[in-house]
């Protein structure tokens, strides 16, 4: 009923926001209005957290429709068509142009176009590998410690020895880059009894999560002590795997995953999964609250970090009715 809400919520939002479908976003001109105009380009919907984002930040500028118009572009995973949204939002002459990047490089030709227009850039959950001066903020986690956490609520749950497998996010993107590092730099230096078998991407997919888990578990079967997810989406996908496989996920195969997303509480008081370190997705009135500071001139700080908790199974009973996204 709730999914049901949210997707209608979504749908009422996006046709306020002129949703585009893809790269190609409205031609619709700022014009003579003092209306706060943001272009904002949106990676896909390869996860829920990346739904519960998308409906954040709708939602938010479907409220204030009398001082808010967003420009809104989903680039289905692909980068050119976030460079596509990017240009045409510089064409109509946006004010504010806010962008998740789906991989971290390859943004400094449209982010010098963004600077020479005079439209500032806000980076929104995931980071570009760019010079400081070509963006405003970005608004987001820290994945790196994201990662590190994992790893140490792993080691916990193996009691600091065993197997395990990881799945990887996005080749190339922030999250899964940084989650990584955090991960495995934490492992390395203070689990020497832990050993990480086989690392892969499953594109923070449910799906590719599932496969990807799938073809570890043929490989090396019930030496797999325990699995470490970039997100909970794929950590969805790899409980079926498990449970498929004849084991039982968060029992036999400890499973630490990241976003916080209802479905992993789910899994956690279902007894299949053992904790979620939590992702805020729900950035809209910060990114919007941002827009409104540089519009005004005022400057913001380079980073405004997501305040976030870690989840486990003993209270995720409790905790699931309290979930947000
Ligand atoms: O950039 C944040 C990551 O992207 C989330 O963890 C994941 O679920 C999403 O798709």
């Amino acid at each position: 009923m709730k999914k049901k809400l949210l997707s209608i919520v979504l749908c009422v939002a996006m046709v306020m926001s002129m949703a585009t479908g893809c790269s190609k976003a409205s031609t619709q001109t700022s014009g003579d209005n003092d209306k706060l105009v943001v272009g904002f380009a949106q990676i896909g919907q390869e996860s829920g957290w990346r739904d519960a984002e998308t409906a954040s930040i709708q939602f938010y500028a479907g409220q204030k429709i009398d001082s808010i118009e967003l420009k809104f572009a989903d680039a289905q995973q692909k980068q050119e068509n976030q460079i596509k949204a990017i240009k045409s939002f510089i064409e109509m002459g946006v004010d504010v142009i806010g962008l998740a990047p789906v991989v971290e490089t390859g943004w400094d030709a449209v982010f010098t176009e963004a600077k020479e227009a005079g439209i500032p850039i806000v980076l929104v959950d995931r980071m570009a590998d760019v010079d400081e001066k070509l963006y405003s903020t970005f608004i987001g986690s820290d994945f790196i410690l994201e990662g590190k956490n994992a790893a140490i609520e792993m080691a916990t749950l193996l009691g600091g020895k065993g197997k395990i497998v990881e799945l990887e996010g996005t080749v190339g993107a922030s999250a899964a880059n940084d989650r990584k590092k955090g991960f495995d730099d934490e492992m390395a230096a203070s689990y020497p009894d832990i050993q990480i078998l086989e690392s892969q991407t499953g594109d923070f997919t449910r799906a590719k999560g599932k496969e990807v888990m799938e073809s570890f578990l043929k490989t090396y079967g019930d030496q797999i002590n325990g699995v470490y997810a970039h997100n909970d989406d794929m950590m969805l996908g790899a409980i079926e795997a498990i449970k498929e496989a004849g084991l039982k996920p968060g029992v036999d195969v400890k499973a630490v995953s990241i976003d916080g997303v209802k479905g992993i509480f789910e899994a956690m008081a279902a007894g299949e999964a053992n904790v979620t370190v939590e992702c805020n997705p729900l950035l809209g009135p910060q990114f919007f609250e941002v827009c409104e500071k540089l519009k005004a001139g005022e400057t913001v700080d380079k980073w405004i970090k997501s305040d976030e908790g870690i989840y486990r199974q003993d209270t995720a009973a409790t905790d699931l009715p309290t979930r947000k996204y």
